[in-house]
């Protein structure tokens, strides 16, 4: 099975090539290196540097490589940046993937695994959310995400097009072999920013709010380590390969952790201690996003195997302490 991945060097995109690669798969990774790394391509992948806005590149891609499916990592993906800069995200995340549909339907590649968000549900009425509840983002990347599926909904049924949309809810944690892990520039996830406090890089980690209806006034989320969210693409290429019908599927534990926990869980992970100070709260975080993972358990056979907060944070921790800059040679 040849497989391309469009975005591939980015950080949920190499942890999925890495276990593509150990799955037997051919791996094809696509990346302009905007946010992606070289050094996380994994050495077993063809890689072809390049941009999915430019029609003429990714024909000629499917030109020279004969894939059975493509999974599509490649988009902007701060939420922040999103509202600042609102078109950045309608140019790179839908006009990239109106290019790729057109090139995928001229060359007759039907399979697509796409990386969704949680931000496509906005402010939850519920916890777990299911597939099924209402979606309203509340910011231009979740948008563009929801509008991304909605493209792969109408341009498969036009031209016999399938597609799996995975939506993640807090990716985090690294590869076991601490080679590849997260970073982002400028960081603005939890975890990482929690650990340059005990490699040296911040005084204090910043608790945004400690006032939500929450059991300890601090937001909630379902943290998934980036190797099981892998496993699922895994599991959806086999699943569409199987010939099923297009579907979306939340992918997370299932379990909420508040930020003060989060932060116990890295001082145990660490064995360091991790200064916090309450700050203000950050414009639009809901109190708590928690998955229901049901219809992937079931349908997609996926089981998280890194359930243990603390395991999960020693995994990004293992990758953290030896590559305090990232991928940036000091
Ligand atoms: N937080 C802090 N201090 C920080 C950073 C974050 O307290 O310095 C808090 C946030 O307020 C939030 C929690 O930690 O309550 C997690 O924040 P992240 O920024 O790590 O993640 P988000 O839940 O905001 O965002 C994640 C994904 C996005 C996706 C979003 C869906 O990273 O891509 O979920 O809502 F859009």
């Amino acid at each position: 099975m040849k497989v391309l991945v469009l975005g591939g060097a980015g950080y949920i995109g190499s942890h999925t090539v890495y276990e593509l690669a150990d799955s037997g798969a051919e791996v094809v990774i696509v990346d302009n290196l905007e946010t992606g790394h070289l050094e996380a391509v994994h050495p077993a992948a063809k890689f072809y540097k390049g941009d999915i806005r430019d029609r003429g590149f990714v024909d000629s891609v499917f030109e020279q490589e004969k894939v059975d499916a493509v999974i599509h990592f490649a988009a902007n993906s701060l939420v922040g940046e999103s509202m600042t800069n609102p078109l950045k995200y309608y140019d790179n995340n839908l006009c990239g993937t109106k290019v790729l549909l057109e090139s995928m339907v001229a060359h007759g590649v039907d399979k697509i695994v796409f990386s969704s968000t949680a931000a496509t549900y906005g402010e939850p009425e519920r916890v777990p959310i299911m597939e099924t509840d209402k979606t309203e983002p509340t910011n231009t990347y979740g948008e563009t995400k929801l509008a991304m599926e909605k493209m792969f909904k109408w341009t498969g049924k036009a031209h016999n097009l399938r597609f799996v949309s995975l939506r993640y809810f807090n990716a985090c944690g690294a590869h076991k072999s601490g080679i590849i892990g997260e970073a982002h520039s400028p960081e603005t996830h939890l975890i990482p920013l929690i650990l340059q406090v005990p490699n040296g890089k911040r005084d204090a980690i910043q608790v945004f709010g400690d006032d939500y209806d929450t059991k300890d006034g601090t937001c909630i989320r379902d943290y998934i380590h980036v190797t099981d969210l892998a496993q699922a693409h895994i599991l959806a290429v086999k699943y569409l390969m199987e010939g099923n019908e297009s579907s979306i599927f939340n992918l997370g534990n299932g379990v909420g952790f508040t930020v003060n926990e989060v932060i116990e869980a890295a001082r145990k992970a660490t064995g360091l201690p991790i200064k916090a100070v309450v700050s203000p709260k950050r414009a639009g975080d809901p109190a708590r996003l928690i998955a229901s993972s049901d219809k992937a358990r079931t349908v997609l056979g996926w089981k998280p195997e890194h359930t243990d907060l603390e395991e999960i944070i020693a995994s990004a921790w293992k990758w953290h302490s030896t590559h305090p800059d990232g991928f940036e040679k000091k």
